[in-house]
């Protein structure tokens, strides 16, 4: 009978202490912080699987090389995982942040990052309306502020504010689209180009990122990094439309983009000093991408200008990457997934260098030492 109720108090007890450190993990987990993810298709993790739209992707073979879903597509818009995916991972986040239109997306796990990032979307509204719905930046930080109420319930105003002050990593990356899927766009956006100097509409998109970026400041963001637009001039869509060689991009592309790169870059400085307590970092992802096309092969790679999975003309470049697509064998030897996004291998190698990297590609310090203020 008392080796019975021993054997009780024994397991009960065991129970308890089990709850106990259940509920430590759960405090510990919160100590890693959490990322929340705004952008576009280089960081979606899945929101247009929910929306009515031409721009997606949880269609094979996106997806094959993602371990967490056994190869299946997810909605990103690469072989594996995104560079949002492997900076949570390199920062000690416990899960991938969730879609915020996942049906997941409640409760707790919103503590661990929520993905705002879709397909097509832009700083501007009317970004990428050829693929009829995304959610532009505006729409993005709505979400948030719907989020950010919930974290109050969850953790109590005063928690909360803390937790996502030192705790939170806002990451941001947009513009492509605004220049590819608007600017650039023939027959759509001819207006725009007629009516806007490339100054005039690179104003107009500063002036746009300054506002949401200052939105969410207003909701407790204090770490931000912010990435400029790469080299949109050297995918492999821009190279076969323009039937363009090996070793050329697209001048009035690179050109905009680095017009619009150095404008975003005075201004992060200067809201660096007029957002009191705010630390915003500035990825360079022009020149990193840059790099690896340039001395593509110093990285392992067979070539930078041919998309993996894709079809069209010289550098498979014209149809988008599906079930019908021709696709490589060698995915980690490709720096371009399919015409528009890196594969994951580039991926990794961008993400090193966001994490840890040089000056040079990422100041005025890395991921780690803004995890770490
Ligand atoms: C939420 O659902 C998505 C899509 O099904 C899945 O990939 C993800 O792992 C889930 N997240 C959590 C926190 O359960
Ligand atoms: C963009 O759309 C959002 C949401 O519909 C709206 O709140 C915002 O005012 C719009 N922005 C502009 C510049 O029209
Ligand atoms: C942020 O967190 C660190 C360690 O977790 C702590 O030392 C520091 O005081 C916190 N900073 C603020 C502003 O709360
Ligand atoms: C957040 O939403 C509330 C309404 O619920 C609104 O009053 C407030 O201005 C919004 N904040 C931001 C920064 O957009």
């Amino acid at each position: 009978m008392a080796m019975t109720n021993n054997y009780v108090l024994v397991v009960l007890l065991l129970v308890i202490n089990l709850m106990v450190l259940a509920n430590c993990a759960i405090d510990d987990d919160l100590g890693f912080g959490a990322s929340y993810i705004f952008g576009d298709s280089l960081v979606d993790a899945g929101n247009n699987n929910y929306l009515q739209t031409l721009s997606k992707a949880n269609i094979a073979p996106n997806g094959i090389d993602f371990k967490a879903s056994g190869g299946n597509p997810t909605g990103r818009y690469t072989n594996g995982r995104t560079i949002g995916d492997i900076v949570g991972e390199g920062l000690g986040q416990p899960h991938y942040a969730t879609p915020y239109l996942a049906p997941n997306c409640t409760g707790r796990t919103i503590l661990y990052g929520v993905n705002y990032a879709s397909g097509g979307g832009g700083i501007m509204n009317g970004t990428g309306r050829v693929f009829v719905n995304r959610l532009s930046m505006d729409i993005q930080v709505d979400y948030f502020n719907i989020t950010r109420k919930e974290i109050d319930k969850l953790l109590g105003q005063s928690k909360a504010r803390d937790y996502l002050r030192n705790k939170s990593i806002f990451s941001i990356t947009v513009g492509s689209n605004d220049f590819l899927n608007n600017y650039l766009l023939p027959v759509l956006s001819i207006g725009t180009r007629i009516s806007e100097s490339p100054d005039a509409f690179i104003d107009d998109l500063l002036s746009h990122l300054r506002a949401q970026l200052t939105r969410l400041y207003k909701l407790d963001a204090r770490k931000f990094i912010v990435g400029n637009v790469g080299p949109i001039g050297c995918i492999p869509y821009q190279k076969t439309i323009n039937q363009l060689k090996e070793n050329e991009c697209v001048e009035l592309a690179n050109k905009l983009a680095l017009q619009y790169n150095a404008r975003l870059k005075d201004m992060l400085a200067q809201l660096n000093k007029e957002l009191d307590g705010a630390t915003l970092v500035h990825a360079n992802v022009f020149d990193l991408v840059m790099e690896l096309i340039t001395n593509y092969d110093k990285y392992g790679f067979v070539t930078a200008t041919k998309a993996c999975c894709g079809n069209g003309g010289q550098f498979a470049g014209i149809i988008p990457c599906g079930p019908t697509s021709s696709m490589c064998s060698d995915r980690d030897k490709h720096v371009f997934w399919d015409p528009y996004h890196p594969s994951e291998a580039a991926n990794l190698i961008i993400a090193k260098q966001l994490l840890e990297g040089d000056p040079k590609y990422i100041s005025p310090m890395n991921l780690k030492q803004l995890r770490d203020l």
